[in-house]
């Protein structure tokens, strides 16, 4: 299957940000295998797509998510992160069953679909569940099974199913599930518990994910029973020799800055979820100046309340501006970035995240013949500042056309909202 996409801009989010008018791009199979200034094509396409008044840019890779928390959205807001946690997300996730997972992930990856978002970095419970709307869908996900060591049996069951996991699907899918451990994070994590997770990882070869220094009290406990940073103490705990995708990274000391930067940990910034927990401002310019990768993600829609990965990327770009009074920090092209090449880079898959021959085919095509994207100077500014989801005409992942203007071809949008509906309300009667 060869897709030729023609006379479109080209906004190819590379290390030199290239932009390229009246261009062609061709698809073919899974791969882009052309991207450059239009020409005169001898041979046959099996699907022609006028690109006019259009533009090509790489898809969003939604760096840090817990999908099927969904079911939640607006179920609890308006709380610190551990009430929160503890009095509303716990208790009604211990009553979570797969059938719940999967439709709450199905609503999830239909909103991703639908606003431009190609792959998702996952970590919850019931991955199987996870995996299959993943599998049906046909978007790409990088999945994880959430671990703690707090339960009764200090977290055995949990690493043994996310070992299961990694066993049956990592590389499946066509190659579209990568998996990874979960261990959840610091406090949620003794380092006993993580000696194992490591034990494991060592025989797997996968990455780890983990939320890190996310809140001022994550780090006062840590610092409590240990008398260190968390950032320090998963590297005296070995942890940060293999490669680790550490979520929201609010807190950190100079020193923390260091180590981060020297162990080449990629981080997940999300702003949004950040703000709405009341949990700080991550300090991003800084590391973005250090050379660490930083890539974008928007976590549960419990605590964002969606998964807009182009309000997520406006919200990066005026929050620093804001916090540092300089209008200078996060350029509508680091922003860009940021949800895109590095976010791709910060979830392991440096094959997607830019639009360029030889990387797959996980791209976006916008409709910029709009009054709110008029005129035209500058297509990363447009998108950063200006765009909507609704700017979205078609979604490729995996050079297969997931979305057209709006409409989902893989999945049943009605019959996903009816079930998810459904498994929200049953899940929290009689809490
Ligand atoms: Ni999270």
């Amino acid at each position: 299957m060869k897709t030729l996409i023609k006379n479109v801009t080209v906004l190819t989010v590379n290390k030199d940000n290239e932009i390229i008018s009246n261009a062609d791009v061709v698809i073919d199979g899974q791969i882009i295998a052309y991207a450059g200034p239009k020409k005169q094509w001898q041979e046959e396409f099996s699907q022609v797509i006028e690109g006019q008044g259009n533009m090509v840019m790489p898809g969003f890779v939604n760096a840090h998510c817990h999908a099927a928390m969904t079911l939640f959205r607006s179920y609890a807001d308006d709380l610190p992160l551990m009430e929160w946690l503890e009095k509303k997300i716990f208790p009604t996730e211990s009553r979570l069953q797969g059938e719940d997972v999967y439709w709450g992930t199905m609503l999830a990856i239909a909103e991703m679909l639908k606003s431009g978002t190609t792959t998702f970095a996952d970590m919850y419970f019931f991955m199987d569940d996870v995996a299959r709307a993943v599998e049906e869908s046909g978007i790409r996900a990088v999945l994880s099974r959430g671990l703690t060591s707090t339960g009764n049996d200090g977290g055995e069951e949990g690493l043994r199913e996310n070992e299961e996991f990694v066993k049956n699907w990592h590389g499946k899918a066509d190659g579209r599930i990568t998996a990874m451990l979960g261990p959840h994070a610091p406090y949620t994590c003794s380092v006993s518990f993580l000696q194992k997770v490591l034990a494991v990882r060592e025989k797997l070869d996968v990455p780890l994910q983990i939320h890190l220094a996310e809140t001022h009290d994550e780090v006062e406990q840590i610092q409590a029973q240990y008398g260190v940073s968390p950032v320090k103490h998963l590297k005296n705990a070995g942890l940060l020799e293999s490669p680790v995708l550490a979520a929201h990274c609010v807190h950190l000391s100079t020193e923390d800055m260091e180590i981060l930067q020297e162990y080449d940990v990629r981080i997940a910034h999300n702003p949004g979820s950040n703000l709405k927990l009341g949990s700080g401002i991550a300090p991003v310019p800084e590391l973005l100046q250090r050379g660490v990768t930083v890539g974008l993600g928007t976590d549960g829609a419990a605590s964002n309340n969606n998964l807009d990965m182009l309000e997520e990327m406006r919200l990066a770009a005026l929050l620093h501006k804001g916090a540092c009074l300089d209008a200078t920090v996060i350029s509508a092209e680091e922003a860009l970035a940021m949800a895109t090449r590095e976010s791709a880079r910060a979830v392991f898959l440096p094959k997607t995240g830019m639009i360029s021959p030889g990387k797959k085919a996980d791209l976006l095509l916008i409709d910029l013949q709009k009054v709110h994207l008029t005129p035209r100077h500058n297509p990363a500014s447009l998108l950063v500042y200006a765009a909507q989801p609704s700017d979205i005409k078609m979604v490729m992942v995996d050079g297969k056309i997931l979305c057209r203007d709006g409409e989902l071809l893989t999945m049943d949008e009605e019959k996903i909202i009816y079930h998810a509906e459904k498994r929200a309300k049953h899940l929290l009667a009689g809490i």
